[in-house]
Order: C-alpha cells, then structure tokens, then sequence
C-alpha cells in the first residue's frame, strides 16, 4: 500500500513538474491520456483506423506531389517505397483524398529542427487515386528520442522505460464528408 502511494504520489509530483516544465502535452502522450480523451470525446467505428496526436513536427508548407515522387533527399537513408490504399469502413476505396506525410531522416531529426532550412523536406502532400491507392518513395523510418531531460525523461527512467518512439511515418488525412484521420 505505501509502496503504491509512493508511486502515485511521485506521479503527482512529476506531472507538477511537468506543468511547470511545460513538459504537461508530452506527459500526457507518454501516458496515454491524450489518446484516451481523444477516443472517449471522439469515438470510432471498430472497423476504422486508431487516430494518433499531430505531434510537434507537423508544418504547413509540404508541396503537393504527384504519385510515385521521392519525398525524402537525406543519401544515409534506406530506400523504401510506401504503397498505401485509403478505404472507407465497408472496405471500398476513396478517390481523392488529401494526404499530408511527414518523417525524419536518418539521424531521427525532422527538417524544422535544423537551423537554416530553406524548404520542406521528408515531407509531401498527395492525392489518392480512383483506387484509393497513393504511392511514394521515402526512407525506411528511424527511432527517435522524445526529450529527455526533463519530468518526463525522469518519470521514464524510474519505469525503466527507454524514450525512443518506434519507427514511424505520419499521416494526415482528409475528405469533405469523412472523418479527419491522423495516423
Ligand atoms: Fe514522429
């Protein structure tokens, strides 16, 4: 029992540190919290694709690409080619949806967070097709570290938890009369 309090109790502690820290968004994801008010306030069909956060790292200034462009320049990355199909919850494809993605490269860094960047990169809009199908040429995703060194990274540590996010891409996507979906 005192050891529960114990730990209840340092939670409280880091998610007053966080707030102060300004760190609170991050505890929050870290813990769930932001996807468990977000499926509570927003529910979906089970047959539907889970949202996720927008994160930080999302811009608005990604150029609109046709199917098949490589969307990422760094030379160190893997190759890889992305082929996804946008459907609707019968299974049945959607033409023209708005898809905004965005990665890092192969340092796990997103191009906003290099000093001097003069235009978008690992990053793209496109457009599905009459198949719901889009395609791109990308880097295979790399882990990254959330930050660390502050609340949040504590609280990881005391859990024995390492702070790096699985390998990813985001998605963003949009259709007037269908739900937003970021994954
Ligand atoms: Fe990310």
């Amino acid at each position: 029992m005192f050891a529960r309090y114990d730990v209840l109790q340092r939670l409280m502690n880091t998610m007053a540190f966080a707030y102060i820290s300004q760190e609170f968004i991050l505890l929050s994801d870290i813990l769930g919290l932001s996807l468990l008010v977000d499926s509570i306030d927003h529910p979906k069909p089970p047959s539907s694709t889970e949202g996720t956060v927008l994160g930080p790292f999302h811009t608005h200034d990604a150029i609109s690409e046709p199917n098949g462009t490589q969307i990422a320049h760094d030379p160190n990355g893997e190759p890889c080619l992305v082929v996804c199909t946008v459907k609707d919850t019968e299974g049945k494809p959607i033409e023209g949806v708005k898809i905004d993605i965005w990665e890092t490269d192969s340092d796990g860094k997103y191009d906003v967070q290099y000093e001097g960047r003069e235009q978008p990169d690992q990053r793209a809009v496109m457009h599905s097709d009459k198949e719901g199908v889009f395609w791109f040429k990308a880097i295979v995703p790399v882990p990254y570290p959330i930050p660390n060194d502050g609340p949040v990274g504590k609280l990881l540590k005391v859990l024995k938890r390492h702070c790096y996010r699985p390998s990813h891409m985001h998605f963003m996507m949009e259709k007037p009369g269908f739900d937003h979906l970021i994954t």
